[in-house]
Parts: structure tokens; C-alpha cells; sequence
């Protein structure tokens, strides 16, 4: 199953083996990843899921859609550029080795 890499707030990274189709979202509550908060349970209307995909995993993934950039206007860190919804992150095996690192904050 493809990994992907949480980078922890304390900087630890934490390797889960997620099931395709599963939300970088659903696997972080799967798996007991803390600092995903997920309020609204991935239906895009907290941003509470604010995750930073690192440089090197941009590529890997989809734009964002227009909804969910309207929302990362709503995020509780500072937004940036590499600024996503995990909710919205679905793992496929073209993600092998997506790499994100959770914000300081979410609510
Ligand atoms: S879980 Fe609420 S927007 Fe992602």
C-alpha cells in the first residue's frame, strides 16, 4: 500500500501504510496522527484538515479545486503556497511516498 509521510509538529515524521482510495484526512484519524482535526468530517466546510504538502509531493497531486481554495482562506496556521485540505488528498498509488507536515494550529 502506498505510505505517506506526517511530518509530526514536533518534527517527528510518521510513515502509515494507507489503503488507496482512503484521504490523507481518514488515514491521519485512522491511525491516531494527531494535529488533523477534521471537524466537519471531510464534507470541505472546516479547514480544520489544513496540512503543508512538502515541495518535493506537489507534483504528485491534483490542483486544488475552486472550493477548496476558497476554504484555505479559512485555515487557522498561515496559509502557503504548498497549503492543502487533507480531506481532499485521496492516496492512490501514484502518491507512493507523499510526504505532508501538519500546521502548528487548526482551530
Ligand atoms: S475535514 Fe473539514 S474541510 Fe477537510
Amino acid at each position: 500500500m502506498p505510505i505517506v509521510t506526517y511530518i509530526l509538529r514536533d518534527g517527528t515524521p510518521r510513515e502509515v501504510d494507507v489503503k488507496p482510495g482512503t484521504s490523507v484526512m481518514e488515514a491521519a484519524i485512522q491511525n491516531d496522527v494527531r494535529g488533523i482535526d477534521a471537524e466537519c468530517g471531510g464534507c470541505l466546510s472546516c479547514a480544520t484538515c489544513h496540512v503543508y504538502v512538502e515541495p518535493t509531493s506537489t507534483a504528485q497531486l491534483p490542483p486544488p479545486d475552486d472550493l477548496e481554495v476558497e476554504l484555505l482562506d479559512g485555515v487557522a496556521a498561515q496559509r502557503r503556497p504548498e497549503s492543502r485540505l487533507s480531506c481532499q488528498i485521496i492516496v492512490e498509488p501514484a502518491t507512493a511516498g507523499l510526504v505532508v507536515r501538519i500546521p502548528d494550529k487548526q482551530g
